[in-house]
């Protein structure tokens, strides 16, 4: 079973991929998120975690999440973290997580795809997006491989400063950076709502057909990438500048 989460498609893209070559079932966390419950999971086999990194660790809503489910036990919990460069701390989470969980720890993989924090971080061109797309594969395939044969994958280390940094910025990024407030449309939207269904925290509704963010925003960048019209702005600091539409965006051809 491959539990993933996304905001922009990348995390996705990368469990799809290893799903389509250890041929287990594809399950979206993003369905009993959006209603702040776990699942429920009886199936026996491996289960492989795959999310983005958020500030060096995976997203918290997912690790709730995980901590909410049910698993059957000695099953071997493999964790993929997609990310833009660094995972930072993340394996010393998925070890903790999957441990809390009585599951047996298999490793934490790093995948590295497009950037995707529009908030704060200026997005690739789609041909520099195309590229690391392209890389990213062989590198998904090789995960794949490790998980089909039964092996746990390669240990990353985790530097020490990242361990004793992370913790302490974590809580402090998400009850001061993280939160909706800033997003507003600009003159672009047609009122579609297209943004509502992309929440995976349930978080948009329309009011007089313009999108309204509650409280429980992760930022994970979905509703701004993805608005078909770029109509939706983070302050002023996304004027004007690109979006990242996703890996399906890039029309990837498959190999
Ligand atoms: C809130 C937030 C925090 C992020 N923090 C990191 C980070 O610490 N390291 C990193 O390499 N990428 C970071 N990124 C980039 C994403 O991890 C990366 O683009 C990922 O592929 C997005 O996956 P998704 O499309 O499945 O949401 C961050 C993105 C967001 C939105």
């Amino acid at each position: 079973m491959i539990i993933y989460f996304t905001g922009t498609g990348n995390s996705r893209f990368v469990a799809g991929r290893i799903a389509a070559a250890t041929s287990d079932k594809l399950f979206d966390s993003a369905l009993c998120i959006r209603k702040g419950e776990g699942a429920d999971f009886t199936e026996p086999g491996d289960y492989v975690f795959v999310a983005p990194v958020y500030a060096a660790a995976p997203p918290l809503v997912f690790l709730d999440f995980i901590r909410r489910s049910r698993f059957p036990g000695d099953c071997h919990a493999y964790f993929v973290m997609v990310c833009a460069g660094s995972m930072g701390a993340s394996p010393v989470y998925c070890r903790r997580a999957a441990e809390e969980k009585g599951l047996l720890y298999a490793g934490t993989a790093k995948v590295d795809m497009p950037q995707n924090y529009t908030a704060y971080f200026d997005v690739g061109t789609s041909s520099g997006n195309r590229r690391i797309i392209r890389a990213a594969r062989p590198v998904i395939d090789g995960i794949a491989s490790c998980i089909r044969g039964g092996r746990e994958l390669p240990d990353l280390c985790v530097k020490m400063w990242m361990r004793v940094l992370t913790p302490l910025v974590l809580r402090p990024y998400y009850r001061f950076f993280v939160s909706a407030k800033q997003f507003r449309t600009n003159d672009r939207c047609v009122g579609c709502g297209k943004c509502t269904s992309l929440c995976p925290l349930n978080n948009i509704v329309m009011k007089e057909r313009r999108p309204v963010w509650g409280s429980s925003c992760t930022h994970c960048m979905a509703c701004i990438n993805l608005c078909p019209a770029d109509a939706i702005e983070y302050g002023r600091r996304t004027e004007g500048k690109r979006r990242y539409h996703g890996p399906d965006s890039l029309c990837m051809r498959k190999s």
